[in-house]
């Protein structure tokens, strides 16, 4: 029986790891969980699996929420990572935002189990997790479709020779405009930016996906998850969704992992790591690789991407400026205060007031991290739609 812990279990990953939870009662034990701010949800959750611990995230939570938990004999931490104190055998960090690094960086000075959805951790402070996770021999499984895809790959052809790779390509859909000139784009509502066309997610990540800030912050993920520099990474897009990542090597060849786009593949390889995920959803079928096909990612079309491809290569304080940035001008984004097009310049306008400095805790980067946000704020003042 694994003991597991789920931050973010009202999200949209948080929504599949209880599918597969469900499924496996007698291998899983839902010992604790975090949410923010949708307390039914938390509560249909905890009667069914009568944790010993949930979190409310939420720094406005109502006294009679805290008072509804303690009533019923679940203990209530404020913050995500004091959930962490309680006995567990692995995490799954699916919380949105950067707010997720604290607890990857628990859990991995803890030598624990992290199955990593929340990407911002390691584009926040991946130097500082990944030495975390080496020196307290914690395992680190990615989440991400894209990152899991790799990680599998890499795995099998560690029989081979790791040195026989030549890169690790990331697969992009493209989202709602691969078809749009840069022009309609311009013109674009947010009902189009939240309609994805192959993949059902949060509403972030779904704007990050036609954006392509998505690829740009797995880009530094992976940098960190894989160690590898920008000469080794790259991305293209592939709108069917089908082929997630692709190993190239030096001989020429190439391996690409395939599986419907659903995220029940790489959270349930992760929750059973290292053992074989069971069968959960049929394989794609053959006669469907006829629609694998792949497009170079336009800059005209995507220019965030290009922003984050270049922040992530200049490493240091940049990928967490990017990503505060980003995450701050989605936020007023999805307040209908900005357009999706005013998104970009925000991000740059950040990149470029900030000065390069040294950072080397986590302190330091969540420093950054709110000294991006606020020059967002200061940037849209008076300017909202
Ligand atoms: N969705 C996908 O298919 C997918 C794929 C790959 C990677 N990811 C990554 O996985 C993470 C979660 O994505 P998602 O799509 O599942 O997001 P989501 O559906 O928006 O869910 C986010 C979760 O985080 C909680 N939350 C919101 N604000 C919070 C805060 N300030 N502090 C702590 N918790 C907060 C939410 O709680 P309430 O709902 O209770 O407010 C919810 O449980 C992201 O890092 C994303 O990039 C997602």
């Amino acid at each position: 029986m694994q003991k597991v812990i789920i931050l973010g279990i009202t999200g949209s990953v948080g929504a599949t790891a209880l599918r597969i939870l469900n499924n496996d009662p007698e291998k899983f034990y839902l010992t604790g969980f975090s949410y923010h701010s949708n307390f039914k949800q938390a509560q249909d959750i905890a009667r069914i699996w009568k944790p010993l611990a949930v979190s409310c995230t939420n720094p406005h939570i109502q006294a009679e929420e805290i008072e509804y938990w303690k009533k019923e004999g679940i203990l209530f931490f404020e913050r995500m990572e004091e959930l962490l104190s309680i006995e567990y055998d692995a995490v799954l960090v699916a919380v949105v935002g950067s707010i997720g690094a604290l607890a990857t960086k628990t859990a991995a000075d803890q030598g624990k189990r992290i199955l990593l959805a929340n990407k911002e951790s390691l584009v926040m402070a991946g130097s500082i997790i990944m030495e975390s996770v080496a020196k307290n021999s914690a395992t680190l499984v990615p989440v991400d479709s894209e990152h899991s895809s790799l990680f599998r790959l890499l795995h099998n052809s560690r029989a081979i020779d790791s040195r026989s790779i030549k890169k690790l390509i990331l697969t992009a859909s493209g989202g709602p405009f691969r078809t749009h000139t840069p022009e309609e784009i311009m013109q674009t509502r947010k009902e189009d930016v939240l309609k994805h066309p192959t993949w059902n997610m949060g509403q972030k990540i779904t704007v990050d996906s036609a954006s392509m800030v998505n690829k740009a912050l797995e880009l530094m993920e992976a940098s960190h998850l894989f160690g590898m520099d920008y000469n080794h990474l790259d991305a293209v897009i592939h709108s069917k969704s089908l082929v997630h990542a692709i190993l190239q090597y030096n001989d020429g060849s190439h391996s690409f992992h395939v599986s419907h786009p659903d995220m029940v593949y790489p959270v349930a390889h992760a929750l059973y790591y290292p053992h074989a995920a069971p069968e959960i959803l049929p394989s794609v079928a053959l006669g469907d690789y006829e629609q694998i096909s792949f497009e170079r990612i336009d800059p005209k079309k995507y220019p965030a991407f290009f922003i984050g491809k270049e922040a992530g290569a200049r490493g240091g304080i940049f990928p967490s400026i990017f990503n505060a940035a980003n995450e701050k001008a989605v936020s007023l984004f999805l307040e209908d205060k900005i357009r999706f097009q005013q998104i970009p310049a925000a991000i740059e306008h950040a990149l470029n007031k900030i000065p390069d400095q040294p950072a080397s805790s986590l302190e330091d980067f969540m420093e950054i991290d709110q000294m991006a946000r606020d020059i967002v704020s200061e940037y849209f003042k008076g300017k909202y739609a």
